[in-house]
């Protein structure tokens, strides 16, 4: 008899975009006329930079010509996307980085939802609340919690609480935990984290030997000079920490794909017997065996985003989208709701208004204004009563959301 993945029946109903999605889905079907403006998932809406698609366009008619056609690429990365990468995000903020501690890959979402597997089973791990639900969700899949309580939290999971209290930035857990998931600037709350504040997660996990998964998908959205976009700005952070970062929000690829994961030579972890184990060839032997590269075409035209044109090209529709969310910021303040993010990245986090609850608020704007965004609650226990607007989206779409939030 074949035996399921017991793990998997205690996740908490679906995926929350896709729960999303369906819902939108039944509304406008029932709604045909409904213009309906989406706030709800960040997804890109302009189009990739000229230069990124000139990229494409030459790497495609490489891949068409035998003299210089690709087969399976290095399942690492490119060595001119990783010297790319380490030249323009790294050293130019004071961190050196070999090309074999970076791992090129085909989204953050399978990064950061795949690298828990390389950690023993019986590790403590800790997420933010709210986060982003996939490191719950595949920590769930892997059998490192137990059932989901009323408010969807697992036991076995230490939850930090972010609250307006604490800026959105948690406090250090009291318990010792192994593994921690930190995102900064943060999804979904639009938080940053100061250089001191980094400082004593750094701290924390040298202390009790844990480590410290850092995702840093939307560095790129930082307007906050004195603010790091890399744990590694933190001194001692390569000892104890992995960074994940991302194309997808920076310059458009989300219907591309391509991300890298930072695995420093100096990060370890421990074998049961106390011996001291290097991570990065752990991590290589898993990206190797599981994972044939991304397509010559994605890094080739994730190389070119770090030309001086593409560049300027993807600054521009970074800008366009924070003008986005200094609009919604600046929109919804005036109409009165409590709003926070925004101003360090692509998200504006809401208090929802009288006592409705964030589900609730998310069917009274899908309805009242056809306007869509994320449920609070979707992201954790502590997300309850907030509401995500994504400012991924046309500048003309999102000021017409905010006309019909004012007619609310
Ligand atoms: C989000 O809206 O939180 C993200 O787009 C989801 C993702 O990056 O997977």
């Amino acid at each position: 008899m074949i035996k399921i993945n017991e793990n998997y029946l205690k996740l908490q109903s679906g995926y929350l975009f896709p729960e999303i999605s369906r819902r939108v889905r039944a509304f406008s079907e029932k709604n045909p006329a409904a213009k309906v403006i989406k706030l709800g998932i960040g997804d890109v809406t302009e189009p990739l930079p000229p230069t990124i698609v000139q990229a494409m366009h030459k790497a495609a008619d490489e891949m068409g010509s035998k003299a210089s056609v690709k087969g399976y690429g290095p399942e690492q990365g490119y060595d001119f996307l990783i010297e790319a990468i380490i030249a323009n995000d790294y050293k130019s903020r004071g961190v050196n980085l070999e090309n074999t501690e970076v791992f090129v890959s085909d989204g953050s979402k399978c990064d950061t939802g795949n690298f828990q597997e390389i950690f023993g089973i019986d590790n403590v791990i800790a997420v933010t609340d709210p986060v982003y639900p996939v490191y719950v969700d595949t920590n769930v899949m892997a059998g490192r919690t137990g059932q989901a309580g009323k408010a969807g939290e697992y036991a076995g999971i230490v939850y930090m609480p972010c609250t307006p209290d604490n800026n959105f930035v948690p406090q250090l857990p009291k318990e010792k935990v192994d593994l921690i998931y930190l995102c900064f600037p943060n999804n979904p709350t639009g938080a940053v984290a100061t250089k001191e504040q980094l400082k004593r997660w750094v701290d924390y996990a040298k202390t009790n030997k844990a480590i410290i998964l850092f995702d840093a998908a939307y560095e790129a959205f930082i307007s906050d000079n004195t603010i790091p976009h890399s744990i590694y700005e933190i001194d001692g952070a390569k000892e104890v920490a992995v960074e994940f970062r991302s194309f997808s929000k920076t310059a458009g690829f989300t219907g591309l794909r391509c991300a890298f994961v930072v695995v420093p030579k100096e990060l370890k972890a421990w074998t049961s017997a106390g011996k001291a184990v290097d991570v990065n060839p752990i991590w290589h032997r898993r990206h190797g065996t599981k994972f044939n590269g991304t397509s010559y075409i994605s890094q080739a035209a994730a190389a070119a985003a770090y030309t001086d044109r593409g560049k300027k090209e993807v600054r521009k529709i970074i800008e366009l989208y924070m003008s986005n969310a200094a609009l919604i910021r600046e929109e919804l303040g005036k109409l009165g709701y409590t709003v926070y993010g925004g101003v360090n990245a692509p998200y504006v986090w809401l208090k929802t208004p009288g006592k409705m609850s964030s589900w609730e608020f998310f069917d009274y704007l899908l309805e009242k204004a056809n306007v869509v965004g994320t449920p609070g609650s979707g992201f954790g226990a502590a997300g309850e009563g907030f509401f995500r607007l994504s400012a991924f989206g046309d500048p003309a779409n999102v000021a017409k959301a905010m006309e019909r939030f004012k007619k609310l």
